[in-house]
């Protein structure tokens, strides 16, 4: 599942104590697991190695820099949303031909850029910092075109391809179509039914393909999916793969030639103990679909996000108070909602377990309940404002103590990204360990920093 466990009753990131990252990091801090990063990768490689697919890491899950780096060095293509997204693809050393670009609401100097790093969206500033990291990435003058664009509708379609061709640069489209497939997950990340606002319908995509699939410079021969995320079933998948080779044969009858088909992502993460399907029965449940198109030239993309990411990270929080409530404690941490949003936004589970604890208390698995002795019921709250910032509710806990560290589980995905300035409370810390050893990958934000833009802009 990851390499965050506990050793003689103290959770340890690839062995290295978890107090000793608060020590030198303080909190909260989000912590990065290297060897779990990497082993998620080469999972999903070896699950769906029969179909030898293009793994573009979706950067909305988890977009810091180094660690987008450790992926790259291990092969992974980037799915980007956005220019910025697009820019830490960039820095992070990918190939732009390994690039696809995803989203609704591209815009015309996001597009300039993914299709010439002449346009690059980064200022001197952080192009001179670039190349004093470790690994500099080539220059963005000759970094070319992404490798597909995503295509979400007709008038995107359209403007794409007139940059394109005023540019004079060519490169592919995969039309994202719109399976009408239920996911069974949280409506806000369903996005494969037809009443979303993701992709085309799938009733409508020959259409899209006779009017737009003879450009020169935005070649359209994809398809793209995304069926929403997490999604714990591997049926949804299956379902939807079947309405994409349908459509593809149909539009091989009409004499266009579909190379490519893009998956998406939306596989599960373990916050509970093997919570999810393993890569491998996503793969297998697939495969039989899929193999002999790709022996016969169907080239695969995913875009695993959380299943990479989710797993790899753990929030680190410290114990402000402990106040009685009626019937309940109340944990009062120094993380909420705004660093980690998704219990108070999807109601998401996050197993919350002190850092320290006695042998009797080590968390045998992580689940919502668990038959330890000692353990009381409390709600795991932050410091915002607002009833509805919490982490965990209702949680049968240990006791803790003003002061004390505890573990947000399975923070890596769409943590750290979704954190806010809410309440004018800073970013927390980003820190990646590798074999053992711990690097700030991204210091802890400043109020100053958080200030200064709003002075400058009124002196
Ligand atoms: N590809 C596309 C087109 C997507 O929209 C997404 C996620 C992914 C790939 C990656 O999905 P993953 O493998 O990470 O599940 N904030 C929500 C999740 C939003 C997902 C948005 N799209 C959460 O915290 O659960």
């Amino acid at each position: 599942m990851d390499d965050f466990s506990y050793v003689e009753g103290v959770l340890c990131a690839e062995g290295l104590a978890a107090t000793e990252i608060a020590a030198r990091f303080g909190t909260p801090t989000y912590v990065y697991s290297r060897a779990t990063l990497e082993g998620h990768l080469a999972r999903i490689e070896a699950a769906f190695s029969s179909m030898n697919p293009l793994i573009c890491y979706s950067i909305k899950s988890c977009g810091n820099v180094h660690v987008l780096r450790a992926l790259v060095e291990r092969g992974a293509g980037m799915d980007v949303v956005s220019g910025g997204e697009l820019e830490r693809a960039w820095l992070a050393g990918c190939p732009m031909e390994r690039v696809v670009y995803a989203g609704v609401g591209k815009s015309e100097d996001e597009i300039r850029a993914a299709l010439d790093g002449r346009c690059s969206l980064l200022g001197e500033r952080a192009r001179a910092l670039a190349g004093k990291m470790p690994a500099p990435p080539r220059d963005p003058v000759g970094r070319g075109p992404i490798g597909w664009f995503n295509i979400e509708s007709e008038q995107e379609f359209e403007t794409i391809a007139a940059i394109a061709r005023d540019m004079g640069v060519r490169t592919h489209a995969a039309l994202r179509v719109n399976p009408d497939v239920d996911p069974h997950t949280h409506e806000y990340t369903t996005t494969g039914k037809k009443e979303t606002k993701f992709g085309v319908d799938i009733m409508r995509a020959v259409r899209f393909f006779e009017a737009y699939g003879r450009d020169d410079h935005l070649v359209l021969d994809a398809i793209h999916l995304h069926i929403g995320s997490p999604v714990y079933e591997t049926g949804p998948y299956v379902e939807a793969v079947v309405k994409a080779l349908t459509l593809i044969d149909e539009l091989a009858g009409k004499g266009f030639e579909v190379r490519t088909l893009d998956l998406g992502g939306g596989f599960g993460a373990d916050y509970e103990t093997s919570r999810s399907p393993a890569a491998a029965e996503y793969a297998a449940a697939v495969a039989p679909l899929l193999e002999e198109r790709v022996r016969g030239g169907l080239k695969l993309i995913l875009e695993p996000g959380r299943t990479i990411s989710a797993n790899a990270g753990l929030l680190l929080t410290r114990v402000e108070y402990v106040k009685e409530g009626p019937g309940k404690r109340f944990i009062i941490c120094d993380a909420g909602m705004h660093t980690l949003i998704r219990p108070s936004l999807y109601g998401a589970f996050h197993f919350v377990w002190p850092v320290k604890v006695d042998a009797s208390q080590v968390p045998p698995k992580r689940a919502e309940v668990l038959d330890l002795p000692g353990l009381s019921a409390a709600d795991v709250v932050g410091p915002i404002c607002e009833t509805g910032d919490f982490l965990a509710r209702g949680r049968m806990l240990p006791e803790v103590s003003r002061g004390d560290l505890l573990g947000v589980f399975g923070a890596g995905a769409y943590g750290m990204v979704m954190a806010s300035n809410y309440n004018a409370h800073t970013l927390p810390a980003e820190v990646l360990v590798e074999r053992g050893r711990a690097r700030l990958i991204r210091p802890r934000q400043q109020v100053v920093e958080l200030l200064e833009p709003e002075l400058r802009a009124g002196s």
